[in-house]
């Protein structure tokens, strides 16, 4: 497993990352014209929602940021953590919203982002951690551990 190039770390998304994140995410589809103050937003109602299982209460959303030695968020990427009926009222982990930023593609920097973000759903107890994406991404997936299940479908508005 790589590890992380000297002077990039991984932490929890802050509300002070607007620029960072919004910036790093275009790399991925539109982000629109989302204010400070939307961003400020959702960063303290991811903070505030919680999963609550085997008596247990965990963040239900896990933004994460890569940043580099000067601090820049040059990678984003979440994990949902959802409680179902199935499965004993079991725990699924959902991968959403990765991105890492142009310049930085190549150094392994997504594989970790999945790898930190699939542990910390397993080790809260998810019995899977599931996603969707493109299927130009396909082998990056599956070089990070995941195989093909089923087809991806969406009906938009
Ligand atoms: N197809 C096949 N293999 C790939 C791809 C790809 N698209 N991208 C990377 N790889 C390989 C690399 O060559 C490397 O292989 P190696 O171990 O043999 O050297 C391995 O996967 C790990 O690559 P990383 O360096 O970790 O990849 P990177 O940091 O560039 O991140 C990512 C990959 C996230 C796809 C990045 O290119 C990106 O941000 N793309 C644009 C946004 C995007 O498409 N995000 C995914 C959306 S899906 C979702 O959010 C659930």
């Amino acid at each position: 497993m790589p590890v992380l190039p000297s002077g990039y770390s991984i932490r929890r998304v802050e509300s002070s990352d607007y620029e960072g994140v919004v910036e790093t995410l275009k790399v991925l589809t539109v982000v629109g014209d989302v204010t400070k103050e939307q961003f400020e937003e959702t960063v303290a109602y991811w903070n505030e929602v919680t999963v609550k299982s085997k008596g247990e209460s965990m963040k239900a959303y896990n933004p994460h940021v890569i940043t580099d030695d000067s601090g820049k968020v040059v990678a984003t990427g979440n994990v949902f953590i959802e409680r179902k009926v199935l499965h004993d009222c079991g725990l699924v982990g959902h991968i959403e919203d990765i991105a890492v930023a142009k310049n930085q593609q190549g150094k392994k920097l997504g594989q970790l982002l999945i790898e930190h973000l699939s542990d910390l759903a397993l080790s809260r107890g998810c019995y899977k951690v599931i996603l969707d994406c493109d299927e130009k991404n396909v082998g990056f997936y599956q070089k990070c551990g995941y195989s093909i299940k089923g087809v991806e479908m969406d009906r938009r508005s």
